[in-house]
C-alpha cells in the first residue's frame, strides 16, 4: 500500500508564484501509482483569508491520481492567537466546506493513520478538546494496529524538551500533552510539513519525518538555524503489514523558488490596526 506525502504547495488562482511546480508534482505523483495521497498542510497561499484559494486547491487536487486526505496549515486556517489570522470558527468552517474534516482516520495494512489539525493545538477553541478526545479514542480502539500521525506543525525542532520555538513548532504546553500520548500509545511515526525542510529522525522509539515543501524553500534570513535539508520534494511511504519504508524523494521538474525573493508580493506585511 503506497502513500505519498506532499506538503506546503502554497497554491492560489491569483498568486501564482509557485504554480509552475504543480504540474511537475502531479506528473511525479502519477508515476508513483499511489493508493493514497496525504497533504500535510499549507495547501494554499492564503486560504485563511481567501476562500477562493481553498476552493481552487480542492478542485485541482481532484486531478491527483489517488484519494487525497489533507490537514490544514497555518496559511489555510490561521493559527492560535495570531494577531491577524487567528484560527476561528469561520476559518475552520471554510476548510471543512472544501476539504471535509480537518482531522481524520484511515486504516492501511496493519496501521492506523491519523490526520490532525495542528492549528488547534493551544488554540483553546472547543474543537481542540474535541479533537484530542477523538484522537485518544481512535488510538484506544486501534486494536494492535501501529499508529502514525500526519499533521502540519512538527512537535519540536531539536528535541522534545526544547523551549518555545515561536512560529516553527508546537508550543511547549500542548507539545507535552501530545508527547504524553505518543508515549502512552507508542506512536510509531509522526509526519509533518510547515518547515519547508526535509528531515528524518528517531526520538524515543518514534520516527519523525519532515516532509519537504513542493512549493518553495525558506532562506536563512527568514528561518532560524534548525536541522533538516533545505530542498523541495515529497515522501513515499510503502506500508506492508506492520512495517513501513519511508523515502524522501526529489521530484523532477520542481523549480527551487525562495520565498525570500517574493515574500513582499505573496505575504505582504500588514498595516498596523
Ligand atoms: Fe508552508
Ligand atoms: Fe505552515
Amino acid at each position: 500500500m503506497r502513500v505519498l506525502q506532499i506538503s506546503d504547495t502554497h497554491l492560489s488562482p491569483t498568486k501564482r508564484h509557485f504554480a509552475a511546480n504543480w504540474p511537475a508534482l502531479l506528473a511525479w505523483a502519477t508515476e508513483q501509482r499511489p493508493d493514497l495521497i496525504i497533504h500535510t498542510g499549507d495547501v494554499s497561499v492564503d486560504g485563511a483569508d481567501q476562500e477562493e484559494d481553498l476552493a481552487y486547491c480542492a478542485s485541482i487536487f481532484r486531478n491527483l491520481p489517488a484519494p487525497v486526505l489533507s490537514v490544514p496549515g497555518n496559511h489555510d486556517v490561521g493559527e492560535a492567537y495570531h494577531p491577524h489570522q487567528p484560527v476561528d470558527r469561520a476559518r475552520l468552517e471554510r476548510w471543512r466546506r472544501h476539504f471535509g474534516g480537518d482531522w481524520w482516520l484511515r486504516d492501511v495494512e496493519n496501521w492506523r493513520l491519523l490526520g490532525l489539525n495542528a492549528m488547534l493545538f493551544g488554540s483553546d477553541l472547543p474543537d481542540e478538546e474535541e479533537q484530542l478526545a477523538w484522537l485518544r479514542k481512535a488510538m484506544t480502539d486501534a486494536t494492535g494496529r501501529r499508529i502514525a500521525w500526519f499533521t502540519h506543525k512538527p512537535l519540536f525542532l531539536e528535541g522534545p524538551d526544547e523551549p518555545d520555538t515561536g512560529y516553527w513548532s508546537v508550543k511547549p504546553g500542548p507539545r507535552k500533552a501530545l508527547l504524553d500520548l505518543v508515549r502512552e500509545f507508542d506512536v510509531a511515526l509522526i509526519a509533518t510539513g510547515h518547515l519547508h525542510k526535509s528531515h528524518d529522525l528517531r526520538v524515543d522509539g518514534c520516527r519523525y519525518i519532515w516532509g519537504p515543501s513542493a512549493g518553495f524553500v525558506v532562506g536563512p534570513e527568514m528561518q532560524p538555524p534548525m536541522p533538516g535539508e533545505c530542498r523541495l520534494g515529497a515522501v513515499i511511504y510503502d506500508f506492508a503489514d506492520s512495517d513501513v519504508t519511508a523515502t524522501r524523494e526529489d521530484v523532477p521538474g520542481l523549480t527551487t523558488y525562495w520565498i525570500d525573493d517574493v515574500v513582499h508580493e505573496v505575504y505582504p506585511p500588514r498595516q498596523a490596526a
